[in-house]
């Protein structure tokens, strides 16, 4: 394969990885999916069974308002599960799992749909019918797999909460969301100690009237609180229930989900998927990306709270007829070699991870992955935040061997799907998420929307519809249009600022909007603030992030306190406990400090810009907006 000269750091591919890969010819590929956008998502939705054909792929005629494959039926958990029943995939092995303990599972495809049909009765005997909201708050077990495809398979949508939000962030997605039903499990191990999900549960079902019914898986057999008019064992209801249910046929933009993600303001945003687009997104990309044949054992290493989880753990992999790892627990847990040790067990081919972890990692040093046998694996992958490019470096040497390319990931809860990705065959460079997916047309542009030149830093925008975008906000079409389109009419404003090389080669730098990137973990400056002013002390709060060596960036919180209230270190331990009981333990702050005033605007907003070149001895920049 021929390659015009790269600048900077460079690495290619092996031949041997080039002729295995899924997608040939990539030069050529990328130039004809660039233009003809909607003939390469047509061919791409042929691989994947419809009830009946779209008449359009794509319906632009309500911007930014996106329909595609219009009028077709469809189920995604026809292509996920059903199709694959009268073939040999019925006894494959869909998900290896282990549990932190140490127990395992091996679970067929023909066993999973099984079980989806038997829990998808559970639902329809709770009252759960085409478009109602059903609420998942569990940790790494399959039975959440099987409870997202029992929703969907019924049309129902799914709202997963992860399993690390506390109480008010619980039931503040159920409110918003007005779910019927939750699902839980009665605890979760983590680090060798249980988190006590279904008493979280209860407390935020107390708060929120929507539910009407509480499913319970039984995962570690600690004690729970019952309430027999409204809680349901789920392996007791399995017991009777039926194990064959219809695949609800549904209109391709039917709702498919909703996920809720961090913004600007303290209330989280309702980022909703559906069925078509979404379903022929996420498969597309996981084969081409990392390139999955029949064979693989491909471990996404995410939580199915979060949306890797959604399109990389449970859909994706099942639509291709995929071989999945799933891992219930702590990646130290109980030693700093247990990954290592999982991939040598399981022979896993291909694993998908954070960088916040392969720096914690690094941190523990080469020995613990030296002491295992990595050679199954023969692809690696990185997604949530920049990879810096000495922990990429680690990750190829001693995660890899030197011999597998590393598939940086640029994705969003609001895309779906990856849309700045390597394929296997491109050139990669260490920090560079490389160039858009095949069809997709990014660019980086100043204040008034006009491309910047090379090497510059501006905003990452996406110019093309994409089939597995969000539809809107849900409940909200408003905001939809506003956060994303508003800006620079007919460009989709992702929210991060990036730079494009003279290669074409996409660099992301970080979020331009008040979101923190905690560990991988989306989380909003407004909402750790609206925890911390939940506690009586506080009057006021400003957050910002600052860099961290594991977590990518840290919480740093400035507080003023109510008169009465003195500073102390007991304090700044409980407002750090107040964030974990209201939030989440993830959004704990590294420091709180006391402070006498907070620099504000002469309008009154908190200039968080200004305290974060404060604490980092940098420049204020310019302060003329600031009072006094
Ligand atoms: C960041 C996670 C650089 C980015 C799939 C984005 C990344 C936000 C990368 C979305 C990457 C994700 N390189 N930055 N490979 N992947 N990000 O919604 O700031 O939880 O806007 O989706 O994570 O986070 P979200």
């Amino acid at each position: 394969m021929s390659h015009h000269e790269l600048h900077g750091e460079v690495y290619y591919p092996s031949e041997q990885v080039v002729q295995n890969a899924n997608v040939q010819n990539i030069d050529e590929l990328y130039q004809w999916a660039y233009e003809h956008p909607l003939e390469f998502w047509e061919q791409r939705a042929k691989e994947y069974e419809w009830y009946s054909k779209w008449d359009k792929v794509l319906d632009d005629s309500n911007k930014p308002f996106f329909k595609w494959f219009t009028n077709a039926q469809v189920n995604i958990v026809h292509n996920a599960l059903d199709r694959h029943q009268d073939t040999e995939r019925k006894n494959k092995i869909a998900y290896y799992w282990e549990g932190e303990p140490g127990d395992s599972r091996e679970i067929t495809y023909g066993e999973l749909y099984g079980e989806v049909n038997q829990f998808a009765n559970v639902l329809k005997s709770l009252g759960v019918v085409k478009g109602d909201r059903v609420t998942i708050y569990m940790g790494r077990i399959p039975e959440i797999v099987v409870a997202m495809l029992a929703c969907a398979k019924l049309g129902a949508i799914h709202s997963v909460v992860f399993g690390g939000f506390s109480v008010p962030a619980l039931a503040g997605r159920i409110d918003d969301s007005q779910s019927k039903v939750l699902i839980t499990q009665d605890g979760n191990w983590l680090n060798g100690k249980v988190i006590e999900l279904k008493k979280i549960a209860d407390e935020a079902v107390a708060q929120s009237p929507s539910i009407e019914h509480v499913v319970v898986v039984k995962r570690v057999g600690n004690n729970v609180n019952w309430n027999a008019a409204r809680d349901v064992w789920y392996h007791e209801a399995m017991e009777t229930a039926s194990a064959e249910c219809e695949t609800e046929k549904l209109d391709a933009e039917t709702p498919l989900y909703i996920l809720y993600t961090s913004g600007s303001t303290g209330k989280p945003k309702a980022i909703l998927h559906t069925h078509g687009g979404y379903m022929v997104g996420t498969a597309t990309t996981l084969k081409y990306v990392f390139d999955i044949q029949e064979n693989d054992r491909w471990w996404c290493a995410a939580d199915p709270g979060w949306v890797t989880g959604h399109s990389y753990i449970v859909y994706a992999p099942l639509i291709l007829g995929a071989t999945s790892f799933m891992y219930e627990g702590a990646p130290m847990f109980p030693a700093p070699d247990r990954w290592w040790s999982l991939i040598d067990k399981y022979k896993l081919t291909i694993l998908y991870t954070a960088p916040t972890a392969i720096r914690a990692f690094m941190r523990q040093g080469e020995a613990h992955p030296a002491k295992h046998d990595l050679s199954s694996l023969r692809l690696l992958g990185s997604v949530g935040e920049p990879i810096n490019p000495e922990a990429w470096r680690w990750y190829f040497k001693h995660i890899g061997h030197e011999k597998c390319p590393i598939m940086d990931t640029w994705w969003q809860t609001e895309t779906g799907a990856f849309m700045i990705t390597p394929v296997p065959a491109l050139p990669l460079k260490p920090g560079s998420g490389t160039k858009p997916f095949f069809t997709y047309e990014a660019d980086v542009v100043n204040e008034v929307g006009e491309s910047v030149a090379a090497n510059e830093e501006g905003y990452l925008v996406l110019k093309r519809p994409w089939p597995s975008m969000l539809r809107t906000l849900y409940g909200d079409d408003e905001r939809y249009e506003r956060l994303y389109w508003g800006k620079y009419p007919g460009m989709y404003l992702a929210g991060d600022s990036a730079r494009r090389d003279e290669d074409g080669y996409f660099w992301i730098i970080g979020r331009v909007d008040d979101v923190l990137n905690v560990s991988g973990h989306r989380l909003g400056t407004a909402e750790v603030e609206s925890a911390l002013v939940s506690n009586a002390a506080v009057a006021e709060a400003a957050v910002i992030g600052l860099p961290h060596e594991i977590k990518g960036q840290g919480i740093h919180a400035f507080v003023l306190l109510r008169a009465g209230y003195q500073e102390s270190e007991q304090l700044e331990k409980d407002l750090v406990q107040h964030v974990a009981n209201v939030l989440s333990p993830i959004a704990k702050p590294e420091k709180i400090y006391f402070m006498a005033k907070l620099p504000k605007t002469r309008s009154g907003k908190i200039m968080r810009r200004v305290l974060k070149a404060r604490a980092q001895g940098l420049p204020e920049g310019d302060t003329s907006t600031l009072e006094e």
